[in-house]
């Protein structure tokens, strides 16, 4: 009722239904958001079970019906690996057409930069949000922009930016299920809209955005096969590619390879799910950041 309450200028009809076929069907773009989500205390390797399953049975609705170019967005939790496991459960799709959102993140990193430099949010550009969408995540504010110059030009503050941005935005998620008992609503939406516009408008030239995507063959020496975060620009068709001219320092590098890690930690663990019967499933205590809930 409220969809049609609030007169969206693309919505055409609501239909609704529990058959994951009928629902998909010819259907171009499938934004992946129903899912268990993460309660207080809850890490989100630990909807890896529950809702895996989900993305297995959803990747194979949609390799049944969906139309042969349906781009689709996977928000649900842990939503990088749900992604690999709904991509690789619809053979028939193109895995370049499967994104997970961490555009969430990027707005929140570029709302702390924002606050923090005295600048309104739209001055913060070229943020990128490496990895997965979890506390490993890597907020990069090294080649983040603000109103065109580096980022450190307008903050200088090398500790906050490492032991205070780094951290608020790996743990927001978290904050706010602590603060509210439940995880977030309004923001994710409004992150949503923006993941698809930036596919569907060509992205400011030398600028880039957030998204999870499959890593094979990146320039950025990220490990082939996992569902990772990566600067994207688009031409506005629907499609994407790599940005490019990131500066990798090494300390850059190592916190990328911990989120790298943790993803190939959570593939093992879906294994069963993606034909990789067998895989180890390793849970390292240090991705777990204590105190994030
Ligand atoms: C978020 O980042 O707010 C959501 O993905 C919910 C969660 O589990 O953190």
């Amino acid at each position: 009722m409220e969809l049609e309450d609030s007169l969206f200028p693309l919505l055409r009809e609501v239909k609704l239904g529990i058959d994951a076929e009928a629902v998909f069907e010819d259907a171009d773009w499938c934004l992946l958001i129903g899912a268990k989500p993460r309660g207080p205390g809850m890490e989100r390797r630990d909807l890896l079970d529950i809702n895996g399953s989900l993305f297995q049975a959803q990747g194979r609705a949609l390799n049944e019906s969906a139309s042969a170019d349906c781009k689709v967005v996977v928000v649900g939790n842990p939503c990088n690996t749900n992604t690999l496991i709904a991509m690789t459960n619809a053979p028939r799709l193109n895995p370049r057409n499967f994104s997970a959102l961490t555009r969430l993140d990027e707005n929140r990193a570029k709302c702390q930069l924002a606050i923090k430099a005295g600048v309104f949010y739209n001055s913060v550009t070229n943020l990128c949000i490496w990895g997965n969408h979890s506390t490993t995540q890597v907020p990069d504010y090294s080649n983040a922009r603000i109103l065109g110059r580096p980022a450190s030009e307008f903050i200088p503050d090398a500790d906050w930016l490492e032991q205070k941005f780094t951290p608020a935005v790996q743990t927001r998620g978290g904050a706010l299920i602590k603060k509210w008992g439940r995880s977030s609503a309004a923001s994710t939406a409004v992150s949503i809209v923006d993941h698809i516009q930036s596919l569907i408008t060509p992205t400011r030239p030398g600028d880039w955005f957030s998204m999870a995507v499959l890593s094979t063959n990146n320039p950025f020496g990220v490990k082939d096969g996992l569902v990772y975060s990566f600067p994207c620009v688009s031409d506005g068709t629907g499609s994407w590619r790599f940005a490019e001219g990131l500066n990798i320092s090494p300390e850059l590098r190592a916190r990328m390879v911990k989120s790298e890690q943790e993803l190939e930690d959570e593939k093992g663990c879906v294994g069963h799910l993606i034909g990789l019967e067998g895989a180890a499933c390793l849970i390292r205590e240090d991705t777990m950041l204590p105190g994030e809930m």
